[in-house]
């Protein structure tokens, strides 16, 4: 989940969806069936989708991952999002506290690339999730699980207490139906974080698996150095960040603000020097663009550009990207020296 500034556009493409039913699922966690209309487009297991609330005459939108299947939107019409109340959040406050069943939530399209691009896996599938991150994880298991009960796959889960186990219930189904999928369930109070030595327990093909992470950024950047620590150069992984505001805007990286570029805009025909660790997007608007953006932090790509020239830094992970990716996500791109973007 991740916030955003409203924009106009979205007020104009947003869609009534009918609250069929709230549920409970922890103490601060409660899962929302909703009903979009017959003009939604529909969604991949792992994407996520912008809701709209309005609080105290304020429009505000925030994106949650489906929590539910592709099966059951073609059965029921229906899909669902699951929304921890933070603490101070406003929209999850609202979420919580005010929409009923029967009531109406405004939703766009579905959007995100945290989605399952291995029809043959190289070995298991993994998925590791921290609390929320469970969300998009649930949704892609439980698909996976309808359509290929055999296939192998391993669900490591950390949360801080058994109180926080989210989806109890539908876990265990999941792990009653499908006899391939090994659940390890971890609670840090008790066992601290991550470790490559429990990574390797729960998951000892781990370096070899396809990896699907999600959860807050600090958990995710530690799993990342425990499976690299863990014998694998290029671990095969796909993540998806919880949580608000990433790190770098808190605590930047030690070289970041030293990095310097000089940008090259195709389209509007601008050369823009940077210095100081601005992304692609910063340094766009710096200069009066006004590129399509969506949460700034990561999670939605409304703000991919097309990069035919040169490198950035992924300021979430600290890592470069390679020079052949042609896609970047603006809000996140560090460009480090001379970098072309085509479509600005
Ligand atoms: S604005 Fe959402 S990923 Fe960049």
């Amino acid at each position: 989940m991740t916030l955003c500034e409203i924009d106009p556009l979205f007020s104009r493409q947003r869609m009534a969806a009918e609250v069929i039913a709230v549920l409970d699922e922890t103490a601060q966690v409660k899962t929302f069936v909703i009903r979009p209309p017959s003009r939604w487009k529909g969604f991949i297991e792992g994407q996520h989708i912008p809701v709209e609330v309005e609080v105290n005459g304020v429009r505000m939108r925030r994106f949650y991952s489906i929590s539910s299947t592709q099966q059951r939107y073609l059965r029921e019409g229906v899909i669902t999002i699951t929304v921890k109340h933070q603490e101070h959040g406003r929209v999850s406050g609202f979420l919580h506290e005010r929409v009923r069943t029967g009531g109406i939530l405004y939703i766009g399209e579905a959007s995100g690339s945290f989605t399952l691009n291995h029809s043959n896996p190289p070995g298991d599938i993994v998925f590791i999730a921290a609390g929320s991150g469970i969300t998009p994880i649930i949704s892609i298991i439980e698909s996976l699980g309808e359509r290929q009960p055999g296939l192998a796959m391993t669900l490591i889960y950390y949360v801080r207490n058994s109180g926080q186990v989210i989806f109890r219930e539908r876990l265990e189904l999941l792990s009653e139906r499908c006899h391939r999928l090994n659940i390890h369930l971890h609670f840090t109070a008790e066992e601290g974080r991550a470790s490559r030595d429990q990574l390797l327990r729960d998951s000892p093909n781990i370096t070899a698996s396809a990896v699907y992470l999600c959860g807050p950024q600090l958990f995710m950047q530690r799993v990342i150095q425990e499976l690299k620590a863990s014998g694998s150069s290029s671990p095969d992984i796909r993540q998806e960040h919880f949580g608000g505001p990433f790190l770098a805007e808190r605590t930047p990286l030690p070289a970041m603000d030293k990095v310097t570029a000089k940008v090259h805009l195709q389209q509007s025909g601008r050369e823009i020097e940077s210095q100081g660790g601005q992304s692609l997007l910063e340094i766009a608007e710096s200069h009066g663009l006004q590129p399509k953006f969506g949460c700034r932090s990561g999670v939605c790509h409304e703000c991919t550009c097309v990069k035919t020239g040169g490198q950035v830094i992924n300021r979430l992970t600290g890592e470069l990207v390679p020079e052949e990716q042609e896609f970047v996500q603006a809000c996140i791109s560090i460009p480090v020296g001379a970098v072309t973007i085509e479509n600005w």
